[in-house]
């Protein structure tokens, strides 16, 4: 038997969980290209920045996954139809067009999501850094950007968790299905009050932004779509912000050299956060449709058959960064792929970055240390890679 077939890619697996990069170097090394699961599992950084770029791999997965177990008019399947993430061109392209023109000013935001962070701060003895500061904290800041009415914003959260699958759905079973068709319903229908307003006495909110964008052509989002766009905003930007500023606190909290350095030079704070992003992407995988005949890293991949590209992977190959299991915020982070790269690249970066550059802007003032309790990675998703505890006490200087 070789070594590649002795590999078992298990990302269920709670050894994987805890730490999936010495496997990730095993398959890179041994098999690049590994049959897994019934996909194409990429672990080289070439290869999966290759499939990123390449136009004839198809993001439609909710289609195929989704749409044969729900009634044809459930509002999934238009959102399946009608969302950036699951979309090709030209669809992609129309959606994208619109949606780049509403997501900018991003760095205006930091007076927001500074009072946001500071009022989680303060608010009592944070014992837990996710789920007192880094989970709420994407909900919040979204939830001002788009200028959500008290009543909305106070449930966007349940929702949001509600529907995360969306970020996955071929792991949704019978009940998820169920469950996510209905929320999805609740969440655009308390949503169209709000866009209709913005319709009407525009603000600068994120919203008015979408309702109002318009191509020289004159097109423009109908109602549904600026709902989807907002809500797969929730559902794309929670949990992976959470994960980031989760990661990036534990990262510093193993590296005490490193904490040193960015309390000495807290300029460093956004490279500290580029080097989380590398060095424990927050999302993991994503997942491709290959509509034709090919071959990837010299094996013959076929038409339907679905590829997982791992990120977390590509952004620790050795050919790319030197020394790559080493954390370092001096480091030069470019080419990593954590937030994807090509036509679907992330459409939300820059806002996460911010927020957990605040984060740990933060730290300078607070310091923090970690509590002799056991951390818990989340289990739920294949995806994401990220605590859901992260026990701590902070002190002041
Ligand atoms: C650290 C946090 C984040 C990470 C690691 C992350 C990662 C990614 C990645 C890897 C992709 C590409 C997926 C693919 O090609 O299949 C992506 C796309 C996307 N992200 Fe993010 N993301 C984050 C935060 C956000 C936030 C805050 C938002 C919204 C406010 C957001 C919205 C989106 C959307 C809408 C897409 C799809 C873009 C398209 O298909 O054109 N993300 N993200």
């Amino acid at each position: 038997m070789t070594t590649a077939a002795r590999i078992r890619f298990n990302p269920f697996d709670a050894g994987f969980r805890r730490d999936p990069y010495p496997l990730y170097h095993r398959l890179r090394d041994a098999d690049p290209v590994h049959r897994a699961l019934g996909m194409w599992v990429l672990t080289r950084h070439a290869d999966v920045r290759e499939v990123l770029r390449d136009r004839t791999f198809s993001a439609g997965l909710i289609p195929a996954q989704v749409e044969r177990r729900v009634d044809p008019g459930a509002r999934i399947v238009r959102l399946g139809r009608a969302s950036l993430v699951f979309t090709d061109n030209p669809e992609h392209a129309r959606l994208r067009g619109l949606v780049n023109r509403a997501f900018t000013g991003v760095a205006e935001l930091r007076p927001v999501v500074e009072g946001i962070t500071d009022g989680l701060l303060d608010a009592g003895p944070v014992g837990d850094a996710v789920a007192d500061l880094a989970d709420p904290l994407p909900v919040r800041v979204l939830g001002a950007w788009m200028a959500l009415p008290a009543d909305v914003a106070g449930r966007v959260a349940a929702w949001t968790h509600d529907i995360r699958f969306l970020l996955e759905p071929g792991l949704m079973k019978g009940d998820d299905v169920e469950r996510v068709t209905r929320v999805l319903d609740e969440f655009v229908l308390a949503l169209e009050p709000v866009i209709t307003d913005r319709r009407r006495r525009p603000g600068d909110d994120l919203i008015s932004r979408l309702a109002a964008a318009r191509t020289g052509g004159g097109d423009r989002l109908t109602d549904e779509e600026v709902a989807f766009v907002a809500i797969m905003s929730f559902v794309a930007g929670h949990e992976t912000t959470t994960s980031l500023i989760g990661n990036a606190l534990l990262a510093l909290l193993r590296h005490p050299a490193q904490a040193d350095l960015l309390r000495e030079r807290p300029e460093l704070a956004g490279a500290a956060v580029r080097e989380t992003l590398r060095h424990d992407s927050p999302l993991q995988m994503t997942k491709r449709l290959a509509t034709r005949d090919g071959t990837i890293g010299g094996r013959t991949v076929a038409a339907g058959e679905v590829i997982l590209l791992c990120l977390g992977a590509a952004n620790r190959d050795p050919a790319v960064f030197a020394d790559p299991d080493a954390f370092d915020i001096t480091r030069d982070t470019t080419g990593h792929v954590a937030l994807g790269d090509g036509l679907h690249g992330c459409l939300g970066g820059q806002l996460a970055q911010l927020q957990a550059q605040v984060v740990l802007e933060r730290l300078a003032s607070r310091p923090f240390r970690l509590r002799d309790e056991p951390l818990q990675w989340q289990t739920h998703s294949q995806i994401v890679r990220g605590l859901t505890r992260l026990p701590v006490t902070w002190g002041s200087v």
